[in-house]
């Protein structure tokens, strides 16, 4: 069997598209809008994506909605050789965002997206025999601790029974960290386990496109999750520069009792609070290491497309 290959990429929106007079984050989104790069970037939507990312209140959001579809744009229009305005994207089962070729003879996309803090990643393969998921967290430390401190960490985990396992939670609230630092040190690392298990959950129920709709999320149990440590953690041999940290790839799958043995998952820390994981419905499939994108450079298409 020819060996797939999956592209990943990674826009970070944080600097991009600044408002006029800077201050970006206490301004309304029309404002934000207004900014000369932000109204460029805005004319390579639809007019229903633009209203879509423009109904945000935050600009913070209205630029991750922005990014989120330049990128499928962008992913459908190289991959499936059509002009940026024949990108189309469409929904699929369960509202997945999808690409529909035109004529069924071409190209077709399988891509999955996912946005937090200031990272959009898109994840991505040729064809549609393969299912792709993606899914960014951010830890939120301050919240997070508070919420810890005050109720525990079994409360903490117990609010997430819905979605994850019996065994999932006992795992999630007895986590010992490896660790022998402070309390704050122990708390973070239990915090960074629980988000690796909700990580590695949603890119799963973001493959199969059930998402919040899947009624199975407690009978899908992953055993043996790793935490993948951030870059500045890492032994200096074992760095491969720039922000990207450890990717754990070794969680166990068992969906109502048994094993499953076709689904490729990872995770990789970037910087110090973020954690973007990738699944796969196929095994075989080779995923290419993320590739940060320039906007201008990667993303925007010629003026002539
Ligand atoms: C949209 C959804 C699929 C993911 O939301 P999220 O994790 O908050 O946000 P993410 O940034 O990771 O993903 C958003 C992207 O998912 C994609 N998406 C939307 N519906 C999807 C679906 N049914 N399947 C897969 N991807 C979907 C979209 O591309 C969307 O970005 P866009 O609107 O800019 O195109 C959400 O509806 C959901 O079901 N979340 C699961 C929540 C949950 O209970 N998780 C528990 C752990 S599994």
């Amino acid at each position: 069997m020819e060996e797939t290959k999956a592209f990943r990429w990674l826009l970070d929106v944080q600097p991009l598209w600044p408002a006029s007079g800077g201050g970006q984050a206490t301004q309304s989104t029309a404002h934000w809008a207004a900014g000369t790069a932000a109204q460029h970037a805005l004319t390579f939507l639809t007019d229903g994506e633009r209203a879509r990312a423009l109904r945000f209140y935050r600009p913070s959001d209205a630029k991750l909605s922005l990014g989120s579809n330049l990128l499928k744009h962008r992913a459908i229009a190289n991959t499936c050789q059509v002009p940026w305005s024949k990108a189309v994207i469409s929904e699929g089962a369960h509202k997945k965002p999808c690409y529909r070729p035109i004529a069924p003879s071409t190209k077709t996309l399988e891509f999955n997206v996912s946005h937090h803090g200031s990272l959009v990643a898109l994840v991505g393969c040729l064809g549609e025999s393969v299912k792709l998921g993606v899914d960014i967290v951010k830890m939120n430390w301050e919240k997070d601790h508070n919420t810890v401190m005050k109720d525990g960490f079994e409360a903490w985990a117990n609010v997430y029974e819905s979605v994850f396992s019996d065994q999932e939670i006992k795992d999630i609230a007895g986590f010992v960290p490896p660790t022998s630092g402070t309390d704050q040190d122990k708390i973070r690392a239990k915090l960074r386990h629980f988000y690796a298990h909700w990580c590695l959950k949603e890119a799963y129920v973001k493959m199969t496109g059930e998402a919040l709709l899947a009624s199975w999320l407690k009978d899908l149990e992953f055993r043996n999750v790793q935490v993948p440590l951030p870059a500045s953690q890492m032994d200096a041999s074992e760095r491969n520069g720039g922000d990207w940290g450890q990717t754990c790839g070794v969680t166990e799958i068992w969906f109502y009792g048994k094993r499953v043995t076709d689904v490729k998952l990872e995770i990789q820390a970037f910087r110090e609070d973020y954690m973007i994981a990738t699944a796969s419905s196929s095994k075989q499939i080779k995923l290419s290491d993320f590739e940060e994108l320039d906007v201008e450079r990667d993303v925007y298409p010629l003026q002539a497309q």
